[in-house]
């Protein structure tokens, strides 16, 4: 599938693995811009490349049993482990197999939430386009992005800076942008929603997994960047042990990269889309 190209990031069980760590590192943060947001019991909510489904499953908790969730992903691989956790959890969440570019939900959805989606999209405008026509009149759109330029680490690591650099340059290459976060208030608003509303949380750890996202997101970007020709499979490993020895460091500390939240709401009027 051709956009299928697009996405740098390992999917299937081991991307799936991936997504948990970093669902428990964002967590709380998600779940604040969620609330602010006025995720409610009752709601109906769309959940757009939901991956393994961490975010959906806290929505259907919240949701509850008058509440409709839906979980959208293109990846088999994620959405099967999501449905083997849901299922678990007794959650009656809606789990489909689709292409955002397909999506073609019209007032269907209280609340349309994407998290770390439009950084692998190399269309993002359209996403959001399909997101505000799937919400209902009033209701809201929440997006979560990264700027990947964006990390705080101590001491100062060389291999750090190269992992940055290599994500940057991989999504570059397949045409995305990993640096997306600063730009996501003006893309809602060019979208034609109204009370767009931003904030940043960049989770920071000493010691837990919140540590390990940039060895494990390295590993899971390895291919996606040598077949770009950016690098090659020794010197992913030394990056590799690098990072593991800088995370062991008692002293040194890493950050998620910069998360923008961004929330919008749907206007009654039909939509302006005039800067689209
Ligand atoms: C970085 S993951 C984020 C998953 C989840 N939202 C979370 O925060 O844990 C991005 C997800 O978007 C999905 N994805 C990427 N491009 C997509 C597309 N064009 N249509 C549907 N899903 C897509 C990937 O399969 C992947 O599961």
């Amino acid at each position: 599938m051709a956009n299928e190209s697009h996405y740098i990031i390992r999917g299937g069980e081991s991307g799936a693995e991936r997504l948990h760590v970093l669902g428990r590192v964002m967590r709380p943060a998600s779940l604040a811009v969620l609330g602010r947001a006025g995720l409610a019991p009752g709601m109906d909510v769309l959940d757009l490349g939901c991956g393994s489904g961490d975010m959906t499953v806290e929505i259907a908790r919240v949701a509850g049993s008058t509440g409709r969730v839906v979980g959208i992903d293109m990846d088999a691989g994620v959405l099967a482990h999501a449905k083997r956790d849901s299922d678990a959890c007794g959650l009656p969440i809606e789990w489909r197999q689709a292409r955002i570019e397909d999506v073609d939900e019209t007032d269907s959805f209280d609340l349309v939430y994407a998290r770390f989606l439009l950084s692998h999209l190399p269309d993002p405008r359209d996403a959001l386009r399909r997101m505000c026509r799937a919400v209902r009149p009033l209701g809201r759109v929440v997006v979560e992005d990264i700027d990947i330029s964006a990390h705080v680490h101590w001491p100062p690591s060389a291999a750090f800076r190269r992992y940055v650099e290599l994500y940057t340059a991989t999504g570059r290459a397949r045409g995305v942008d990993p640096g997306i976060g600063p730009r996501l208030p003006a893309l809602l608003i060019d979208a034609g929603l109204e009370a767009v509303d931003v904030a940043v949380s960049m989770p920071v750890f000493r010691q837990g997994e919140g540590k390990t996202v940039a060895r494990i997101t390295l590993s899971n970007i390895a291919e996606s960047a040598m077949a770009s020709g950016l690098t090659c499979r020794e010197e992913i490993d030394r990056l590799a042990r690098e990072l593991a020895g800088h995370e062991a460091d008692p002293r040194s500390i890493q950050s998620t990269a910069q998360v923008f939240q961004v929330i919008g709401r749907r206007p009654l009027k039909e939509l302006d889309t005039a800067g689209v």
